[in-house]
């Protein structure tokens, strides 16, 4: 039983981040350290990542953040058996920072190179966390992803369906936005939702009707802006109610949705796989208390398991990286000086 250790590197979106994953064959993997370095206020005062102040940021940021990752875990260099790094999909200023820094290494130390889909490294979380196995049905929901996979293998996914426009967490943050909250909006919607009533405003819910695991959230921001400006135009502005309960409304309709479609994914995973009833979520959006109570009501009622890593490994993280890493080369792959840096990258 070989044990292997894993530097992991990310840098695809507005985290720098590197990790340090160890596992022995056969058993759970160990995170020995996981560092994240966050951009939100370099981007915070142009409502949204700007990539080349990100890709800057990562080039800067990467080297310290693997110095502590190494410090954090007690490991140096020579304790490392292959670096992985995200090589895609990403802002591509971000992800050739990542690749050059683990290119650089591994040519220093001639330590063996994994370039790891960041999609799988979410969809690969749950195996991380909680050991899940093959096959499971994965939904991964981020800002920039929506996408239902049943996951057999660490590169083997059948895709069921996604959505056809914006992701849920591109909807979370042009909604902050457009009410002027925080950035990402993510969290602050969910907080101002709390306060507020999901029953006053009534928000579509495209394609739920339709008998495929498809998903449409663009037009959530739309009868948004229609009904924030409806109440502007009636009063003079919005008060703080007046914004809870749109984000209370707006945060119900994804919710709906998402549980809709996840029962209908869920339905066709089911009849294939009768007796491994797994649902995992990852992704920064999973973050999400509501969408995790409304997949959990699901799973109880459908006698699936329900998994969802803590909420530290849904958002980018490297420790996903250095996993997913790992399950490839044991699995025999490397990756040459060749390996690129690539924006599109469908699992
Ligand atoms: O996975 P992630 O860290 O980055 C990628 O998109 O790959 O996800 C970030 C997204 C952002 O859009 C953020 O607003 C959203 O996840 N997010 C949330 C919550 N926390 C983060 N969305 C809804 N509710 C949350 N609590
Ligand atoms: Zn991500």
């Amino acid at each position: 039983s070989e044990t292997l250790t894993i530097l992991g590197l990310e840098s695809s979106c507005d985290d720098t981040a590197a990790a340090v994953v160890r596992q022995t064959e056969g058993k759970p993997a160990d995170i020995l350290s996981s560092v994240v370095f966050g951009q939100t206020e370099l981007h915070s005062a142009f409502g949204g990542v700007v990539p080349e102040i990100a890709a800057r940021a990562h080039a800067e940021k990467l080297d310290g953040c693997v110095r502590d990752a190494l410090a954090e875990a007690a490991v140096g260099l020579d304790d490392i058996d292959a670096i992985a790094v995200t090589a895609g999909p990403g802002l591509i200023g971000g992800v050739m920072s990542g690749v050059m820094c683990a290119k650089g290494l591994a040519a220093a130390r001639g330590l063996p190179l994994v370039g790891v889909n960041h999609l799988a490294g979410h969809a690969l979380t749950p195996r991380l966390t909680d050991g899940v196995t093959y096959p499971y049905l994965m939904l991964l929901v981020s800002g920039g992803h929506c996408q239902f996979l049943i996951a057999r293998g660490p590169e083997d996914f059948t895709r069921l369906g996604g959505t056809i426009d914006d992701a849920p967490g591109e909807a979370f943050d042009k909604t902050a936005r457009l009410l002027g909250l925080p950035q990402p909006g993510g969290p602050s919607v969910q907080a101002e939702a709390e306060k507020g009533d999901p029953k006053r405003f009534r928000f579509p819910r495209p394609l739920s009707d339709r008998a495929d695991c498809n998903m449409s959230f663009s037009g959530l921001k739309t009868a948004l802006m229609r009904m924030r400006d409806q109440i502007a135009a009636e009063k003079g502005g919005l008060t703080r109610q007046d914004r809870a309960d749109l984000c209370a409304g707006f945060q119900d309709a994804v919710v709906d949705v998402l549980v809709k479609k996840t029962r209908r994914a869920l339905t066709t995973y089911l009849e294939e796989n009768p007796n491994i009833p797994t649902l995992a979520v990852a992704g920064g959006v999973a973050a999400n208390t509501q969408i995790r109570a409304g997949l959990m009501a699901l799973c109880t009622e459908l006698e699936t398991k329900f998994t969802a890593p803590p909420l530290r490994l849904c958002t980018d993280n490297a420790a996903m990286i250095a996993y997913a890493g790992l399950e490839r080369f044991r699995a025999g792959a490397r990756d040459g000086m060749d390996l690129t840096a690539r924006p599109r990258w469908p699992l």
